[in-house]
């Protein structure tokens, strides 16, 4: 699948942005995903969008407009900044670069040049981000999202499938022990996706938040050899939101990343998981209903302000040739930019499920697996989003 550039164009007048638009839209693999009047009004829009690329236009001769570049580049450690510019020196381009643009491109140019300065910088990324993954390097933001909460109004999605696999490919990336907590009560999958026996533990303390203590929950963990652990809630007589709250926020003190794998309803205990999370994994796979669907929950979803849409990254699974919606009309459909496109590898995912072995161990260089790593990456270099309203219910002391 031919991978797909979102630009969003920030400019001054609406002119000089719709030209520059329509040069970025000739290049067959880039989308104009948004367009803004200043860096103030696009960062909103970033964090809703998440463009890889943003095309800044310094529309003065005064090499000091160029620090409004900072906040962006801040915001978004993600995208690279391309500043075009008619008053291109050695002035402006000092500080185009010392405010984060990482290219800088003379006007006038023609469309091609535009396409091709695009196409390089997100190359040179994609490669600096693909050499740091294949030999462990760090490639995190400081601020990382702690609880990933992997959700979808719509079951059989491959929610629990992809929850157990990115918990690996977060412990591989952060080589600390990632607890995936199994929030499905009725039909709580992740044991067996990753082939271990969970207890039943969660009953009384978690009953009562103010019992529940970190080593207490630690315990409850069953570990797996792969560097994660589960901690399952499925059997448990009722953990209302309260303890939930309680279990995610020791974890959250205590581990880098927890994972949630929910149910496909939209009850108490899964908006507890949603409200306290600092990123919700959005599932949907290329078919009419399931789109349509997901989109009603997006609605639903980011209708309460602790849940709003930044904290929200869309992931399309089971894509393919033979998928019925292509990435970009579903991007479209939930305005929405997909952080990860997983592909459908019915024999290689069906087997690993199957035998409880997650395929990001097994076929590490598998595309799907590989897919799945660069989509976890992707998750934990994130800024965090502002929390809006804060969770609900805190511990208060540890
Ligand atoms: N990328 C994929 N390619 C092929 N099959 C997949 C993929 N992801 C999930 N599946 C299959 O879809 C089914 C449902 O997955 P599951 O993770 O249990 O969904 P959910 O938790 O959303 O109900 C499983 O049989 C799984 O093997
Ligand atoms: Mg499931």
């Amino acid at each position: 699948m031919a991978e797909r550039i979102g630009v969003l164009v920030i400019g001054e007048r609406p002119d000089t942005r719709s030209a520059l638009a329509g040069f970025l839209m000739s290049g067959p693999a880039l989308r104009v995903v948004g367009q803004a009047a200043s860096c103030a009004d696009a960062l909103p829009l970033i964090r809703r969008l998440r463009p890889g690329i943003i095309v800044y236009e310094a529309h003065t001769a005064d090499p000091a407009e160029l620090r409004a570049i900072w906040p962006v580049a801040r915001e978004a450690p993600y995208a690279s900044v391309i500043v075009v510019s008619f008053f291109a020196g050695p002035e402006h381009l000092r500080e185009a670069m010392a405010a984060g643009a990482r290219e800088y491109l003379a006007r006038p140019f023609r469309a091609e040049q535009l396409v091709a300065t695009v196409q390089n910088v997100h190359t040179r990324e994609r490669e600096r981000r693909r050499y740091q993954i294949a030999r462990g390097l760090p490639v995190l933001a400081e601020r990382r999202p702690r609880v990933i909460t992997v959700f979808s109004t719509k079951g059989g999605v491959g929610k629990t499938t992809l929850a157990v696999n990115l918990a690996v490919a977060f412990a591989q990336e952060t080589r600390n022990l990632v607890p995936v907590v199994d929030l499905d009560l009725h039909f709580g999958g992740v044991s067996m996706v990753l082939g271990v026996h969970a207890k039943r533990p969660l009953s009384e303390p978690a009953g009562k938040p103010g019992e529940a203590t970190f080593e207490w929950v630690e315990k409850c963990l069953v570990r797996h050899p792969l560097n994660v652990a589960v901690l399952a809630l499925r059997g448990c007589p009722g953990p209302g939101p309260p303890a939930v709250l309680r279990v995610l926020d020791l974890l959250a003190c205590g581990f880098d990343v927890t994972v949630v794998d929910t149910h496909s309803a939209f009850d108490a205990t899964a908006r507890a998981a949603l409200d306290t999370s600092d990123l919700i994994v959005l599932v949907t796979t290329p078919d009419v209903p399931t789109v349509h669907n997901v989109g009603e929950g997006l609605a639903a979803l980011t209708a309460d302000p602790r849940r709003p849409s930044e904290k929200v990254r869309l992931v399309i699974n089971r894509a393919g040739p033979r998928a019925e919606l292509t990435p970009r009309v579903i991007e479209e459909y939930l305005g929405l930019t997909a952080s990860g496109v997983i592909s459908d590898a019915p024999v290689l995912v069906n087997r690993s499920v199957n035998r409880g072995v997650p395929f990001v161990a097994s076929h590490r260089f598998s595309r799907v697996a590989r897919e799945v790593r660069e989509l976890a990456v992707e998750l934990l270099r994130e800024p965090t989003a502002p929390s809006l309203g804060g969770p609900p219910w805190r511990p208060s002391a540890l």
